[in-house]
């Protein structure tokens, strides 16, 4: 490897919202806990990433930022070389984050009261763009088969086709269930949602994250029907672990629809701001970090390849749902027989293990933990002891 993916910086009491959580649970300095919890990595940060924010502040002033033209082809040409997605700069829209972005959508393209599809579980901040902005939440329960999630077609075409139906929010690559939606999945959804009149704002946050054999495709990449009648959410954030950097990428390639996001934009801010080290990192990452990025999937994956080994040996019981893509394994606990409150329980306080727990992903989320496996494998050797040590005399 030529990047090192071993070092951690330690980041309690450092603004670090992954810790705070933990601290927030009791968790003190010194005690040897191993957080797989919120969604970003503890992985250093690519070495090109840190050569171009130190030029940056060397050279440069930290005003008030635009985009530069190189920044937007930059994110172009990333499009085209990993995703095979032919955009244009003037499609790329600011903002902070994707969330920020999907929470934008909703409230500029639908009206109160009106109904936004979720391919659920799913990752907990789509609940509330939807029913904080009092919209209706229109939930289109993904099935569990076997080790994966598979759509309900029947289900959602009965449910996109109600006349309050406005929106889907997509999630592709899925957090927390790790498809990666097939070019099949995607068309049915994309003519579906044409036909019906439905919106689709695709949250690709993680589609730089794919797993070995598997592809992903951009919801917007399949036709020029599909194109217009999508927002497509992206961001160097998950991919190198700038989530701090405040930068993401939105397209929208419809003019209509743009001008509409651009135009409410506007009115509440006539001003926006970007992070000027935001698109610097976010530019030497697309330019220069392919190579840090094969390799942290390569360490992703083999993480998974232990967990799924050692679960199946020592823990049959926990089946481990199939990891296309993102670094997030979704794990359903249910076959412990362990109400879902006291595997929370026992895995903080007597495993010291803090995975993201199910239940915040939904109801059907119940159950599952989540885990984090963007960390040194050392990490993870050691939470595969602490799992087996611990649950030994809870499992006959
Ligand atoms: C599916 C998905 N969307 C969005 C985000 C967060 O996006 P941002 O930090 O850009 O707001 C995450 C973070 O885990 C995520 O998993």
């Amino acid at each position: 490897m030529k990047y090192n993916f071993d070092t951690v910086h330690k980041r309690f009491n450092k603004g670090c919202k992954k810790w705070n959580e933990l601290a927030d649970n009791g968790v003190k300095e010194d005690e040897d806990i191993i957080p797989f919890s919120v969604a970003d990595m503890e992985f250093v940060t690519a070495p090109e990433i840190v050569e171009a924010l130190k030029y940056e502040l060397d050279h440069n002033i930290m005003g008030y930022a635009n985009p530069t033209r190189e920044y937007l082809e930059t994110v172009c040409q990333w499009m085209k070389k990993r995703h095979d997605w032919d955009t244009k700069p003037e499609w790329i829209l600011p903002a902070h984050g994707v969330i920020d972005a999907f929470f934008e959508a909703v409230k500029i393209y639908t009206q109160e009261g009106e109904g936004v599809m979720l391919m659920t579980p799913v990752y907990y901040p789509m609940y509330h763009a939807v029913t904080n902005n009092n919209r209706v939440l229109v939930d289109c329960s993904l099935i569990l088969k076997s080790s994966s999630y598979e759509i309900d077609f029947e289900d959602f075409e009965k449910k996109a086709a109600d006349e309050n139906t406005k929106l889907l929010i997509l999630c592709s690559p899925h957090n927390p269930c790790g498809r990666v939606w097939t070019r099949e999945e995607l068309e049915k959804i994309g003519e579906i949602c044409l036909k019906h009149h439905v919106l689709v704002v695709s949250d690709e946050i993680h589609f730089d994250l794919v797993m070995p054999g598997y592809k992903h495709i951009v919801f917007a990449s399949l036709s020029d029907e599909i194109a217009n009648n999508c927002i497509i959410c992206t961001a160097p954030s998950k991919t190198f672990n700038l989530a701090g950097l405040q930068t993401s990428n939105i397209f929208i390639p419809n003019p209509e629809l743009r001008e509409k996001y651009l135009n409410a934009l506007k009115r509440s801010n006539p001003n926006p701001k970007c992070n000027i080290l935001g698109y610097s990192a976010c530019e030497a990452a697309y330019k220069h970090c392919e190579q840090w990025l094969e390799e942290a999937i390569s360490v992703i994956d083999t993480n998974r390849k232990l967990v799924v080994d050692f679960l199946s040996k020592e823990f049959p019981q926990i089946k481990v749902i199939e990891l296309e893509a993102t670094y997030l394994l979704w794990m359903d606990w249910r076959g412990m027989r362990i109400d879902g409150k006291e595997l929370e329980r026992i895995n903080h306080e007597e495993a010291k293990l803090f995975f993201d727990e199910g239940y915040v992903f939904g109801a059907q989320g119940d159950g599952f933990e989540r885990w984090n496996l963007a960390c040194p494998t050392r990490y993870v050797k050691e939470a595969l002891e602490r799992m087996k040590e611990t649950y030994k005399k809870y499992v006959g």
